[in-house]
């Protein structure tokens, strides 16, 4: 069925009777059917299912193409330091993996928990955002429950430029991995900032050190948060700690 929604018309009320009449009849037929209907009806439904997966997933990639083109555009990371990694911009189906299982670590945590919602509302936090993809993504839908999405990196250009291009203002800034204080945020993510092995493990203490007790990481490439006695993992994937 497709997605775009059609605009009011005219008449519009009337189609809208005919399709509730439609789906009550549906409704009746379906509670009419025996076992054997029902199951048949489940296999078609599934056959019916697998024949669309091929498209979706291409289209799927289609839009990560598109979506990574732009978060490359204009990249100039000639103001980075040695020691440092330039751009790259994680696969978003691993990223967007990740997120999925935090969320679900978060529904099921104690210190989370909220009467209405999956979990209670959480700061979040990339260090090395780039252009600033991520934080765009993710503060795009209501599907996460998130009440600040920030970034920062230290290439003050890719902040201007990812402020122009997706228009995030204040939520991204020029900062150092090295020397930012961690303590404001619920969650931290960060995607391999430094490629010196020994300044990437000194970002990690740092994190570790002022980050709240409580808090989540969220980490790929990291170099020493499994060896961490203040962080517990979490989730089956070695990329999700909470600190204790
Ligand atoms: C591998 S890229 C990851 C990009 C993005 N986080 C993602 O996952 O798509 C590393 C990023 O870290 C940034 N970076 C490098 N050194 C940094 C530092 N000392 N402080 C903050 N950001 C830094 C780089 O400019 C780059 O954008």
């Amino acid at each position: 069925m497709d997605a775009t929604p059609v605009p009011m018309r005219p008449g519009a009320p009337n189609r809208r009777v005919h399709a509730a009449r439609e789906s009550q009849t549906q409704m009746k037929k379906f509670a009419e059917i025996t076992d054997d209907d029902h199951l048949s009806e489940a296999v078609e439904h599934a056959q019916s299912l697998a024949a669309r997966l091929p498209k979706a997933l291409d289209k799927n990639k289609l839009y990560k193409a598109a979506i990574d083109h732009v978060a490359q555009l204009e990249i100039n990371d000639t103001d980075l330091p040695e020691g440092s990694f330039g751009y790259i911009p994680i696969d978003l189906d691993d990223f967007l993996n990740a997120i999925l299982e935090l969320e679900s670590i978060l529904s099921a945590d104690v210190d989370y928990q909220h009467s209405e919602l999956r979990h209670r509302p959480c700061s979040f936090l990339e260090v090395g955002c780039g252009t600033g993809r991520n934080v765009h993504l993710l503060g795009r839908t209501d599907r996460f429950t998130f009440d600040c999405i920030h970034g920062f990196d230290l290439s003050a250009q890719m902040i201007e430029t990812g402020r122009q291009r997706y228009g995030l203002g204040k939520d991204i800034f020029v900062q150092d991995c090295l020397d930012f204080d961690y303590g404001g945020y619920d969650i931290v993510f960060f995607y391999c900032p430094m490629s010196d092995n020994a300044i990437e493990r000194q970002f990690e203490e740092r994190l570790i050190d002022t980050m709240k007790s409580g808090a989540f990481i969220v980490a790929f490439g990291d170099e020493m948060l499994d060896d961490s006695r203040k962080l517990i993992p979490k989730g089956d994937n070695r990329r999700i700690y909470k600190k204790m």
